[in-house]
């Protein structure tokens, strides 16, 4: 049987992540994997902080903590979040792991056994009074083509020309604002990436057909520009030691460490029980294994060259991905979130807020998948008015309310169906196979689409049905359709649980299930399934419904509290 291995891009550790971040990989991740988990299949669902690099130790040295102190405590409060989202990893690990060091060093000495790996000499820029070399994109100056005065030394904000630090004038020290800089020799790691080539342009051939084209097209653009040699490693203090002879003081480049933390953050799941898990069953020289990454667009390079050449380099069998998920950016209001200028919505201020399946289905609903999606305050409530509302959340109230105010809170006996039952079935096992299909392909907006409609079938059923009406004639058939409804109420509960998981468990206790079973509907079955409930079983009478409306004095104060431009 296949073994499903997921993985999301690991959020950096620098701060916490807005809405945008927990779209492009991890919330998808997440829903896919509880989808896959629910069918039966074997998954491991795996992510962790991107700890190193020379924006970690800048977030440190402002908040005037070492950085591994730094990092413990944000690898903390990231974790928190995501378990308060309901993601449901089975290992948040962290790329400062022994496994990951281990692991990268390997990677680096067979790479350099299989001559994949060169030596250069460079020039990098020292700050005197900082005491550390400084990357190019923390020195500033000013622009030689336009004159803008805090120009980065990668590249010109204001006229977005790309720059070296040397064109730059009067450069100076982004940290400190010191002049005091020296230019110094440095040696350093390349990966000859122009050797591997071929061997990867034939790993995305192999793929391009499965593939979505904004991951396609990113690679072979990559490839069609012709690759070059990549240095590997920094002159920085925080990261994964090179384990060569005259390195001492330098460290892996974080892009070189970070996706092989994917196999150390499997290591450190392992470790919880060795005597039933080994990592290597999940990564190397595997035939059961299908791998899965998410990942925004920025990732996709990464993701298609740069790490394939180092399992490729290696030569020796490690796991390469299978299918790569790739997003486009979601906006706030079409423009960046920014942290800096205090627009948008982080994800622990999301969760102040609203509870996390609100934001799991307005997410999950307008998913950057095939272009950029923007948050809006009234967006976002009109939908969770609308769907979750109106259209789930009242029918499981109105069922479960009508029901025992007019036979008592116990599921009714049921009788002969009609033809409407039926046909309400039959519409309704379409659109599950529609559904089922559309989270199988990864599709997640078209998967949405369909889950609204699963339970827009219910509504529409009890209208026409009408029990309320039909009680005062045939008690009988009043009693057929709300066992049918509340038997739709524990199916609805299954098919939502890959996206709203809380609410999914709050409506299986309403039905008083104590071990709630997730299965997911077979194909045909669907009678069946409508039948798990056995007549005269005790349920819950909703207190509160279980979505609250948001209204428009809400959104107001939200669009000001966030920076909305209205
Ligand atoms: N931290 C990176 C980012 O935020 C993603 C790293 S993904 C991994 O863009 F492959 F390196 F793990
Ligand atoms: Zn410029």
């Amino acid at each position: 049987m296949t073994k499903y291995l997921i993985t999301s891009a690991l959020p950096y550790i620098n701060g916490i992540k807005h809405l945008g971040n927990l779209v492009g990989s991890m919330l998808p991740a997440d829903v896919y994997s509880r989808f896959l988990r629910q069918s039966g299949e074997n998954v491991l669902f795996i992510c962790a902080t991107d700890e190193h690099g020379t924006p970690a130790e800048l977030a440190a040295l402002e908040k005037n903590q070492d950085v591994e102190t730094f990092c413990t405590e944000q690898h903390e409060i990231q974790k928190n979040i995501y378990s308060r989202f309901n993601l449901s990893f089975d290992q948040f690990g962290r790329s400062s792991s022994e496994h990951n060091l281990h692991l990268t060093q390997h990677m680096c000495k067979k790479l350099m056994e299989n001559g994949f790996i060169e030596e250069r000499i460079i020039k990098q820029v020292y700050s005197i009074d900082d005491g550390r070399f400084l990357p190019d994109r923390y020195i500033v100056g000013t622009c030689p083509h336009c004159g803008y005065e805090a120009a980065r030394g990668d590249q010109c904000e204001n006229c977005t020309r790309v720059l070296d630090p040397t064109d730059l004038k009067n450069p100076r020290s982004a940290v400190s604002g010191s002049d005091r800089l020296e230019i110094k020799d440095s040696k350093h790691l390349f990966l000859k990436l122009p050797m591997l080539e071929k061997e990867l342009e034939k790993f995305i051939d192999e793929h391009e057909a499965e593939w979505p084209i904004v991951v396609t097209s990113i690679a072979r653009k990559w490839l069609k520009e012709g690759l070059r040699e990549r240095c590997i490693t920094r002159d920085l203090k925080w990261g994964i030691p090179v384990p060569c002879d005259g390195y001492d003081g330098k460290v892996f480049y974080v892009w070189f460490d970070a996706p092989i933390e994917y196999i150390g953050a499997t290591a450190e799941w392992a470790d919880k029980d060795p005597e039933t898990r080994n990592y290597k069953n999940w990564w190397y020289d595997t035939k059961d294994v299908r791998y899965v990454e998410f990942m925004a667009k920025d990732n996709i390079p990464f993701h298609t060259i740069m790490f394939p050449a180092t399992l490729l380099g290696v030569r020796e069998p490690w796991k390469k991905v299978d299918y790569i998920k790739g997003f486009n950016w979601l906006t706030f209001y079409g423009g960046k979130f920014s942290t800096s200028q205090k627009r948008g919505i982080f994800t622990n201020q999301a969760l102040d807020e609203f509870e996390s399946d609100y934001w799991r289905y307005w997410l999950m609903a307008n998913a950057p998948e095939n272009s950029d999606s923007s948050f809006t305050f009234d967006g976002f409530a009109s939908m969770i008015n609308k769907d979750l509302n109106d259209v789930l959340g009242n029918f499981v109230n109105r069922v479960l309310k009508m029901t025992a105010s007019k036979m008592g809170a116990r599921v009714p006996e049921k009788f002969e169906l009609q033809d409407i039952d039926k046909l309400f079935i039959e519409n309704l096992s379409k659109r599950i196979s529609t559904y089922t299909r559309c989270l199988k392909d990864l599709e997640f907006r078209k998967a949405l689409v369909e889950l609204r409609a699963i339970w827009t079938e219910g509504n529409n059923y009890l209208t026409e049905a009408a029990p309320w009406t039909v009680i005062k004639t045939d008690k009988n058939r009043a009693s057929t359709i709300l066992n049918l409804a509340i038997n739709i109420i524990r199916l609805y509960a299954v098919l939502s649980a890959p996206v709203i998981p809380a609410t999914s468990e709050k409506m299986m206790s309403l039905l008083q299930i104590e071990k709630p079973d997730y299965f997911w509907p077979k194909e045909g079955k669907l009678f069946e399934e409508l039948s798990k409930l056995s007549v005269g079983k005790e349920f819950s009478v909703p207190e509160n419904p279980l979505f609250q409306k948001i209204t428009q004095d809400r959104i107001d104060e939200l669009c000001e509290k966030y920076g909305a431009s209205v």
